[in-house]
């Protein structure tokens, strides 16, 4: 089993990262930290309670994290997840904070405890604004070594989709993210949305998911979810065949990593006031002659990938 800890900002994808973190065989969910992201803190950490709730998830707490980027306003996504961060659906509970919170306790310091006190190493996965690794890696830099591997949903090789130039999670918070990236954590993937956007939530895939997962009001839940996220996705960027389904791909690279392309490169990222601001520099072709610092995912095995998170679903819809 590979213990991991979830770091995300609960949103629609997040939220069936969640699922899959939680609910996958070959994974042991440790912990779950909220960041500012997709929609405020107070929101994306009520969100990530609601999941576990609804997901049947025992024994996992919800840590709240950074607020607000280091550097940067804050900024939302309420135009992809809309205000609540996850709306389309009247089925998610009011979260029960008694059973699912630790109060007082930040998420940087639960994380700390979580990876110094693992006999194992363990992975993070990333799946929001970069802040609370940052934080992390800078505040407790002798978690570095203990960390299994770093797999992050961000950034893009070529076109953003929050500027032309910078994708959603490292736009938010760019100094965080080149943080994270040049801390010397020893297998850190990137999960950019050239393959994110390989991974589409297609009527068809929601039709399977409808047929697939026992439970029908859990289906009902996951397919108003994904029709959402469709419906604005259609709305911005003009999409025909769903979201793409981008953060479950990062916690996907951790337990089929062979199907995954990639090539280890050098990425940094563009921290200057400008049009680029937040665009991740993929020197793909090794042309800055510096050390290589990820792994930058290039392709994965959509087909695969769909039948671990929808019987992963099923596994959540029994319980
Ligand atoms: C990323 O931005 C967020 O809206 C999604 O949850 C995902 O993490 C995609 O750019
Ligand atoms: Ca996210």
């Amino acid at each position: 089993l590979i213990p991991l800890w979830l770091d995300c900002d609960v949103g629609h994808d997040d939220a069936l990262a969640m699922i899959l973190a939680a609910h996958h065989p070959n994974l042991t969910l440790l912990g779950v930290s909220s960041v500012s992201g997709n929609a405020s803190i107070e929101r994306t950490t009520a969100n990530a309670i609601r999941i576990l709730q609804v997901a049947g998830v025992q024994g996992i707490k919800v840590y709240r994290g950074a607020a607000k980027p280091l550097v940067k306003p804050v900024y939302h996504a309420t135009n992809i997840h809309g205000e609540s961060g996850i709306d389309g659906t009247q089925l998610l509970p009011e979260p029960d904070y008694d059973r699912y919170f630790v109060n007082g306790v930040n998420a940087v310091n639960a994380m700390r405890e979580a990876i110094m006190s693992s006999a194992d190493p363990i992975s993070v996965v990333a799946v929001g604004p970069l802040t609370n690794i940052a934080l992390l890696v800078s505040t407790y830099p002798e978690v570095i070594p203990r960390i299994r591997t770093l797999s992050i949903m961000g950034g893009a090789i070529g076109l953003g989709n929050t500027t032309s130039a910078a994708e959603f999670n490292i736009f938010c918070d760019p100094e965080a993210a080149q943080i994270v990236l040049s801390a010397g954590i020893e297998h850190v993937a990137l999960v950019p949305l050239e393959v994110t956007h390989t991974v589409l939530s297609t009527a068809a895939i929601i039709k399977r998911i409808e047929n697939e997962v026992e439970s029908p009001k859990f289906a009902q839940l996951i397919s108003e979810l994904l029709h959402y996220f469709g419906s604005t996705y259609r709305d911005v960027f003009g999409a025909k065949d769903g979201a793409p389904l981008h953060d479950p791909v990062a916690v996907a690279y951790l337990f089929m990593p062979e199907s995954f392309s990639k090539r280890k490169i050098r990425v940094e990222v563009d921290c200057t006031i400008g049009l680029s601001r937040g665009r991740t520099h993929c020197d793909v072709w090794a042309k800055t002659e510096t050390d290589t610092n990820c792994w930058l995912t290039t392709a994965v095995d959509v087909e695969k990938f769909w039948d671990h998170m929808i019987a992963t679903m099923n596994i959540a819809s029994r319980l």
